[in-house]
């Protein structure tokens, strides 16, 4: 790659919630947000990254899909996920720092929240054991 082909980045810090950009992006990517959220709010974030998006730009995200007992139609594949790693991790968040914050939804409400918020055409990905993740949540 030569010097004429290198790509300019701009970073911006900033409260997602509040972004002032609107039509100027091709793409948003968001992955771990909505965790933390209700739905009122996770919508409200939806719709702050359509503003921002140009008319045909695509959002990119995900979310965190419930365990089965929270919920009965969970996605989850419990014969392909590592019990042991489980384990830990659910005594990691619930009984060292008793995360309060995480929020799961089914793939028929986050289709619901987008498509409320003006997302024209979605598709879910589910990963091979049940969720739509990107490692931490989404
Ligand atoms: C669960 S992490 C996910 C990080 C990364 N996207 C990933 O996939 O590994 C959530 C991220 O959201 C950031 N965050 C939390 N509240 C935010 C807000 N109001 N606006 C923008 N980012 C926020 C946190 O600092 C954290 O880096």
């Amino acid at each position: 790659m030569g010097a004429s082909d290198a790509v300019q980045v701009h970073f911006v810090q900033q409260d997602a919630w509040t972004m002032e950009e609107e039509e100027i992006y091709d793409v948003i990517a968001s992955n771990g947000l909505n965790i933390y959220v209700d739905d009122e709010q996770a919508q409200a974030l939806y719709a702050q990254f359509l503003k921002a998006l140009k008319p045909r730009g695509v959002l990119v995200t995900s979310f965190l899909t419930p365990p089965p007992m929270l919920d009965a139609q969970s996605p989850w594949k419990m014969d392909q996920l590592d019990m042991a790693a489980l384990a830990k991790q659910r005594a990691l968040m619930q009984d060292v720092i008793d995360a309060q914050w995480i929020h799961f939804r089914t793939e028929q409400v986050m289709y619901k929240h987008l498509v409320d918020a003006g997302v024209m055409d979605v598709k879910v990905i589910y990963d091979s054991k049940g969720g739509v993740s990107n490692g931490c949540g989404l």
